[in-house]
C-alpha cells in the first residue's frame, strides 16, 4: 500500500489520526527494528525530513536522506529503475518531488511502500497532523468547519480531500483562478457522505465566517517562485490578520503548515497570537509520521 493521497487512507483516516494521538506518549519502541527507509527529497524540507528520520530512530529502524544531486537520479538514471533498485534495499520510500506524475511513476515501480512527502498535487502527511490537532485541541473533528484562506494549493488539496472524509466543513477563501485542483473530487465525497459542506468564496471574510479553524500557507510553494512578485501583489486581500480573523468563531484556533512568512500570507499578531497552535501541528508531525510508518511498513 502507497500514502500517494488522501484517498489512499480514505477508510483509515481518523483510525491514523486516533493512532497518532494514541502513540504520542510512547517515545521509543522496536515496532520498526530493523527496518530501512529511503527518503529522497527534490525539495528542501525542515519538518518532514526531520521528522520521518527521528520517527524512524525512535521506532528502532534506520532512515536514509537522499538528495537526488547525489543520486544517479540526478544523472539521468530512471526514476522507474530508481524505485526498483531501492525496493530490494529498503522497506519503505518517502518521496518529495516537483510532479505528481514521477511520484506515481516512482510507486508504480516500487515494491515497498512509497509515502508522498509533498509534490504539485498534495501533501498528505501534513493532514494527518493538522487533523491531529485539531482533534486534540477541539476534541472531535465531525461538525467543524475549517476555513482555508490563500493559494489552492497541495497543502488545500489534501485538506479538500480530508475535511468531507471526518465530517467536517471546509470554506476555501481564494482569488479567482487560484482555485484548488481538487474541488469537484471534494464535492463528490462531500456528496457521498452527506454531511459536511464543501465551499469556495472570492471573498475571505465569506470563507472565514463562522469557522473553528483557520489555515493559511505560503503563496508561492516551492518551485513557483518565478511568480513571486505578481502572486504577492494578488494575495495580500487573503492576508489573516486580525480584521480577517474577526469573521470567525470566537475559540477558533490557527494552524499553517509551515514555513511561514509573517506579513505575507498571516500577519504576526495571528501567528503568534493566543489562538495559534502552529507548533503543536509542527510537533504532530512527528507523532503523525510515527502512526504513517507503522501503518504501512
Ligand atoms: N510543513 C512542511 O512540510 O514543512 P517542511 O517543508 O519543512 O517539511
Ligand atoms: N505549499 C507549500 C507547502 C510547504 C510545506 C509548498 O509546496 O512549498
Amino acid at each position: 500500500m502507497h500514502l500517494l493521497s488522501i484517498l489512499d487512507v480514505e477508510d483509515k483516516l481518523e483510525e491514523l489520526v486516533d493512532k497518532g494521538i494514541a502513540i504520542k506518549g510512547r517515545r521509543y519502541s522496536e515496532e520498526l527494528k530493523g527496518k530501512s527507509l529511503a527518503m529522497i527529497f527534490e525539495k528542501s524540507s525542515t519538518r518532514t525530513r526531520v521528522s520521518f528520520e527521528v520517527a524512524m530512530t525512535q521506532l528502532g529502524g534506520h532512515a536514509l536522506y537522499l538528495s537526488p544531486d547525489q543520486m544517479q537520479l540526478g544523472r539521468g538514471e530512471t526514476v522507474e529503475d530508481t524505485a526498483k533498485v531501492l525496493s530490494r534495499f529498503v522497506d519503505g520510500i518517502v518521496y518529495r518531488a516537483f510532479s505528481h506524475e514521477m511520484m506515481v511513476k516512482l510507486a508504480s515501480n516500487s515494491t515497498v511502500p512509497v509515502i508522498n512527502a509533498l509534490d504539485d498535487l498534495e501533501h498528505p502527511c501534513q493532514i494527518v497532523a493538522d487533523l491531529m490537532t485539531i482533534k486534540e485541541k477541539k476534541g472531535k473533528l465531525k461538525g467543524l468547519k475549517l476555513a482555508y484562506v490563500g493559494d489552492g494549493n497541495n497543502v488545500c488539496n489534501s485538506l479538500l480531500l480530508a475535511a468531507p472524509i471526518v465530517g467536517m466543513d471546509i470554506a476555501v477563501g481564494c482569488p479567482k483562478g487560484y482555485e484548488p485542483g481538487m474541488l469537484e473530487k471534494a464535492r463528490e465525497l462531500a456528496k457521498e457522505r452527506e454531511h459536511s459542506k464543501v465551499e469556495v468564496f472570492e471573498d475571505p471574510k465569506k470563507a472565514i465566517e463562522g469557522a473553528d479553524v483557520i489555515y493559511t500557507d505560503v503563496w508561492v510553494s516551492m518551485g513557483m517562485e518565478e511568480e513571486k512578485g505578481e502572486r504577492e501583489k494578488l494575495f495580500m486581500p487573503y492576508q489573516v490578520n486580525n480584521a480577517l480573523v474577526k469573521n470567525a468563531k470566537e475559540d477558533f484556533i490557527f494552524l499553517h503548515c509551515l514555513p511561514a512568512h509573517r506579513g505575507l500570507e498571516v500577519a504576526h499578531e495571528v501567528i503568534d497570537g493566543e489562538h495559534s497552535v502552529v507548533f503543536d501541528e509542527a510537533e504532530n508531525r512527528l507523532h503523525a509520521q510515527k502512526a504513517i510508518l507503522l501503518e504501512l511498513m
